[in-house]
């Protein structure tokens, strides 16, 4: 299968936090790729922006580096790096002062597509947006595109969509959920509605519950400071865990276009139930003193400033949907750092047969589509056969396996990370897998009292050992259902 690659419109790229970790981990190399796919023309522009005094050589050398330690090898090919280099530039600008403005403007061209990446903290977006304007570097045309945390509470981000609003409309606003730019997550909507064979299951008929799962092996490390401000919930549930969600729980748009999905989508954060506290469970790993071997593992608490955080680093929540197509049909999400297994899923496990005609001593299994957005993309679908042999009816449980690599060829295994395909969705002006201003103002709406309710009980929460699957707590939430979760498998 060869994938089509279409150049898109040239363009003038500035990246503001272009010397940042996002820029160096997955921006700038994530152009990289696109260049190296032949979707980039060559008059297109990336400048760097950022308030380090350097010119465009200590730059280039700045990119090249970074695409030497996040580009594998066999893609470091000298004269494309050079070629891929030449389009770079650098102005040191500072948001909160003049320097550098005027020399941005002066590199700007006209009739090119103008983007700016605000990969800075949300207290820069305003002075940003303000001085694109002030000083005429945006046009009507140009696009910014904002990072989360967009926002710590609805209040929050309420007042940054007022301030983004004073300078752009909202059709020129890209707010990234990188979790929208996975490929799975598209698949997700392929799979419902492009398909005739699910969407008559999708409903509280034939579904019995939902999983979703996003596990990291990985604790808070260098990011301590930002994390325990934040924790699982606003860091990952808010945002990445409600899309998934939203993708699976919603109606079918009337078209795969970016209001069309994005009012499907509020629809459902609107419909969520307020979550009681005996239905959230947090957890905070532990560390390991060193053993034969082994070496030590810091616990959150050594991770991060605070002695006696009592932030969380991993949740677990039982969500309902209040609409006739969900009515009593759980959503379970949890997500956490340090845990056994990186494996981020969605998984749809299906009502049992009404009536069994093999009998009582049967184990019987649910049918579960699971959708696998990491480590190997794909999906699978659980079904019951009977065990080969002479041995009688003896029912087994089997695998429809779909590994995209292993369906796709070389194209299931070069798929693009998603940051690459959302940063040319904005060149595009396609807005279908950003967030809009009132999705996000929903979300925190429907977090907001959970969080509130946790702190006003004073809740602690509850230890978990690194390399486990979570708080023991988090596995109640479930039996006492009758269910269970889905092990967590890498
Ligand atoms: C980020 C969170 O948005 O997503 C991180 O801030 C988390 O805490 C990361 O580790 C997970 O992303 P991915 O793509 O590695 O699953």
């Amino acid at each position: 299968m060869v994938s089509r690659v279409i150049p898109v419109d040239p363009f003038d790229l500035v990246i503001f936090g272009g010397t940042g970790d996002l820029a160096r981990r997955k921006i700038l190399p994530g152009l990289y790729r696109r260049f190296l796919a032949g979707q980039m023309p060559d008059e297109a522009r990336i400048i760097g922006a950022a308030r380090s005094e350097m010119d465009d050589d200590a730059y280039r050398k700045f990119v090249s580096d970074a695409i030497e330690e996040f580009i594998p090898k066999s893609k470091h090919d000298k004269a494309q790096i050079k070629e891929f280099l030449a389009r770079l530039s650098y102005v040191a600008t500072d948001a909160q002062a003049e320097g550098g403005w005027e020399t941005l403007k002066g590199l700007m061209r006209d009739g090119v597509v103008r983007a700016f990446y605000f990969s800075v903290g949300p207290s820069l977006f305003g002075a940003l947006a303000e001085k694109l304007n002030e000083y005429g570097i945006a046009d009507a045309d140009s696009r910014i595109v904002v990072e989360k945390p967009f926002g710590r509470d609805l209040a929050s981000a309420r007042a940054l969509n007022k301030t983004l609003a004073e300078h752009f409309d909202e059709t020129q606003i890209y707010r990234i959920d990188h979790y929208l730019g996975k490929e799975t997550v598209q698949n997700l909507m392929a799979v419902r509605f492009a398909n005739s064979l699910f969407e008559p299951l999708w409903n509280a008929q034939h579904v019995d519950h939902v999983q979703i799962t996003v596990a990291e092996t990985v604790g808070v490390g260098g990011r301590g400071g930002y994390y325990d401000k934040s924790g699982a919930m606003r860091d990952m549930v808010q945002n990445h865990m409600m899309q998934l969600l939203c993708l699976i729980a919603m109606e079918p748009p009337y078209k795969f276009e970016p209001d069309a999905v994005r009012d499907e989508k509020l629809k459902v954060i609107r419909a969520l139930s307020p979550v009681p506290h005996e239905d959230i469970v947090r957890g905070q790993y532990r560390g390991r003193p060193a053993a034969q071997g082994v070496k030590a593992e810091p616990s959150y608490l050594d991770d991060v400033e605070d002695p006696h955080s009592r932030t969380e680093s991993y949740i677990a929540l039982k969500v309902g949907i209040a609409n006739w197509r969900w009515q009593g049909v759980p959503f379970y999400l949890r997500t956490g750092k340090k845990l056994r297994a990186r494996t981020s899923e969605i998984a749809i496990i299906f009502k049992e047969p009404p009536h069994s005609i093999f009998g009582e001593e049967d184990e019987w299994r649910e049918n579960v589509l699971a959708i696998r957005l990491q480590p190997d993309e794909g999906m699978t679908l659980s079904v019951m056969i009977k065990e080969p042999g002479p041995g009688g009816m003896r029912l087994t449980e089997v695998p429809l396996d779909m590994t995209f690599a292993d369906a796709l060829g070389e194209d299931g295994t070069d798929i693009p990370d998603a940051y690459e395909r959302l940063i040319m969705d904005v060149i595009r002006g396609n807005q279908t897998l950003f967030m809009r201003g009132d999705e996000v103002e929903a979300a925190w709406a429907w977090t907001d009292p959970i969080i509130e309710g946790w702190e006003e009980r004073g809740d602690r929460p509850r230890g978990y050992d690194p390399g486990s699957s979570g708080p023991e707590d988090a596995l109640m939430l479930l039996h006492r259902d009758g269910r269970r979760w889905r092990e967590l498998r890498g």
